[in-house]
């Protein structure tokens, strides 16, 4: 139980809730103790009454006689009292009796009397039972709700290297499925158990003050019940997570296929792929009905303990009303309260269960919210740079933590305002690793990283990503419209359309986006798969140019856009670099000639550097590359 005290904070947010659902729960069970007591109550009333009046005439004594001498009959201790509150004549009901047909009127109406007593007292039972899951699953809907915010803060907390490190379904899985069994235990467990416990309390002193020996007897099974479902349950739990497992691999299994059909089709593997699927598809059947043989032998196990706890309660009652010591309504009552007690110590093995997965949840969730972020922002936050003069590379060295691979190695340069760097060199240089430096979005193991002589690390971190502009290697675009992606740039209010336009404008994509039957309105798919892949880098491009950004970083990202849209974007951004910094990553030439300054990087280390043209007389790799680039076009 370490774990879940951790949620203790949270449930002591809404103590109103916990307190008003623990009273109505001890409301709810008294009455359901209470109701069975008025058919206790009525037997016994009746059966006193048949003794008096009825039994005689049975054995042949004259009516007449008997009316006239024996006392009036007892009522039942709650019909007397609602009588007298409502100064009903008790006596009224009893005075005249006359004979044998009056006898049995009077029978019927104390009969129905009591039933409706007893209907009335369920029906207010069933109105603190519906307050009870108003107070204790409402508190732990909101618990699950405040849980669920605190573990999304900590998603949007935590840097890049964490996430490389972790499988995504598997973070998911914090926020929706460990969440939802924590919930089932600040819910559902914690209700039953204190329904469990309440309802054992009042039904026991209540029945040890009827007869103590009758409850021991009648209460022997339960225990027994309580153990079997437990071992009964557990088992179902391990069958039904088998089951969920092979479904979730039948699922990945059909939708691969369905996501690779074309691949399937033009490799002619139909006739494989159903095989395999029959193959899958039969073992979910067998631990399915492996699940469903288990979960055949708990409704019998419940039915076989309650029936001997009812056998029981009648033989030994019967026994002990024989004797004398026992009246016959009270078995009747006996009865009511076994089946009273049958779910709540049915669900014992289930609530259980339920405890046993939140605890394991809850350590997944504690461990996870246990991670402190690499890249932080300095505690002392008046840090907050307001414009970004020069950006400066000193002897900067990174290596990958998860592969030990050393992407830079004592990298220097630095990029002022006004100016177009440019980096080059081949694939897996370290170029895409400079823009994360630029960016914090990791630390250099060593050297450091500065803006306007300052490390990055010294900086607020919100305040310095506000100034970036960063159009990431492989685009990303959200399952939104193409001007909620470009305006994702401005947090807060939302962009002007005037502005998006602008934007889109400069990166040379408005032309394309008018041309779409909605303009700016049309949604994208989830990876904006109705756009070819220039496009998507074009509006990448847009959503960086709205930021007006004084640190304007492109990786590679006029890739798949063909030379004359280049030179577009490209004088774009030269119009740009007069007010921000630039960093320009790229294989082309064409992207990094109008630059005023090159860096070749090779293997992690810069090889040259210099302007285009002093770099082109070197007769180096980037003359190489030259040469090779314009041969080709
Ligand atoms: N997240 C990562 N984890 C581990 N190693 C990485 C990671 N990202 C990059 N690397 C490695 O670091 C080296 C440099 O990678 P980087 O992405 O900076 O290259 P690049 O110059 O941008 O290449 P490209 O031109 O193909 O984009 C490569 O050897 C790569 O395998
Ligand atoms: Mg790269």
């Amino acid at each position: 139980m370490r774990e879940l005290w951790k949620l203790n904070p949270y449930i002591a947010k809404y103590p109103h809730l916990l307190l008003g659902g623990m009273i109505f729960i001890f409301l709810t069970n008294l009455f359901a103790v209470y109701a069975p007591s008025l058919i206790g109550e009525g037997v016994n009333a009746m059966k006193t009454f048949d003794d008096a009046f009825l039994a005689p005439i049975r054995d042949g004594q004259t009516e007449a006689m008997l009316f006239a001498e024996s006392p009036v009959p007892e009522f039942p201790f709650t019909l007397k009292r609602i009588q007298a509150w409502f100064g009903g004549d008790t006596e009224a009901w009893t005075t005249g009796l006359n004979g044998k047909e009056d006898a049995l009127a009077w029978i019927q109406r104390l009969a129905l009397w009591q039933a409706g007593l007893f209907l009335l007292a369920y029906l207010v039972k069933g109105v603190f039972l519906f307050f009870t899951r108003q107070t204790i699953i409402v508190m732990s809907r909101r618990i699950e709700y405040d849980l669920k915010g605190t573990i999304f803060d900590q998603y949007q907390r935590l840097d890049a290297t964490f996430y490389k490190a972790q499988d995504t379904g598997d973070l998911m899985n914090r926020i929706s499925e460990d969440v939802s069994k924590v919930r089932m235990y600040l819910g559902p467990a914690i209700m039953y158990t204190l329904n469990l416990t309440m309802l054992i309390i009042l039904v026991v002193i209540v029945m040890v003050y009827i007869d103590w020996k009758l409850t021991l007897y009648a209460l022997s099974p339960l225990p027994l019940m309580s153990v079997g479902i437990y071992f009964v349950s557990s088992r179902i739990n391990r069958q039904s997570e088998d089951v969920q497992r092979q479904q979730s691999g039948l699922s990945t299994f059909v939708q691969q296929h369905i996501a690779g059909i074309r691949v399937l089709k033009s490799f002619k593997r139909e006739r494989d792929a159903t095989k395999r699927f029959a193959k899958e598809a039969d073992r979910y059947k067998m631990s399915a009905l492996d699940l469903v043989k288990t979960e055949a032998l708990f409704m019998p196990i419940i039915v076989l303990l309650v029936g001997l706890s009812t056998i029981l309660t009648i033989y030994i009652g019967g026994q002990r009303v024989i004797a004398g010591e026992l009246e016959v309504g009270h078995i009747f009552q006996f009865i009511f309260y076994v089946n009273l007690l049958t779910w709540p110590f049915a669900s014992v093995g289930w609530v259980t269960s339920l405890v046993q997965k939140a605890e394991a949840s809850m350590k997944r969730i504690n461990d996870f919210m246990e991670v402190t972020p690499l890249i932080q922002s300095p505690l002392a936050n008046n840090s907050a740079p307001v414009t970004m003069e020069e950006l400066a590379f000193d002897n900067v060295s990174y290596r990958y933590p998860e592969t030990g691979i050393e992407a830079l190695q004592g990298i220097s340069f630095s990029v002022k305002r006004g100016q177009i760097v440019a980096i080059t060199g081949r694939t897996g240089s370290g170029k895409s690793t400079i823009a994360q430096l630029a960016m914090r979005i990791i630390d250099p193991c060593q050297g450091k990283v500065a803006l306007n002589g300052k490390s990055l690390t010294e900086w607020d971190l919100d305040a310095l990503r506000g100034l970036t502009g960063y159009v990431p290697q492989d685009v990303f675009l959200f399952s939104d419209t193409i001007a909620g992606n470009i305006a994702f740039a401005m947090s807060g209010e939302e962009a002007e359309l005037e502005a998006v336009k602008g934007a889109a404008e400069e990166a040379h994509v408005a032309h394309n986006i008018e041309r779409f039957e909605r303009g700016y309105n049309t949604v994208l798919g989830e990876r904006g798969i109705n756009l070819s892949g220039g496009q998507k880098q074009r509006i990448s491009i847009a959503r960086a140019f709205l930021r007006k950004p004084h640190l304007l970083i492109l990786d590679d990202c006029l890739s798949a856009v063909d030379t004359e849209t280049e030179d577009v974007i490209l004088k774009s951004i030269r119009k740009r670099g007069n007010e921000a910094a630039v960093l320009i990553i790229s294989h082309r030439i064409s992207s990094i000639r109008g630059a005023d300054h090159v860096i070749v990087l090779d293997n992690g280390r810069v090889i040259e550097s210099g302007t285009p043209s002093e770099l082109v007389e070197a007769g180096g790799l980037y003359a190489r590359m030259v040469e090779q680039q314009t041969e080709s076009a």
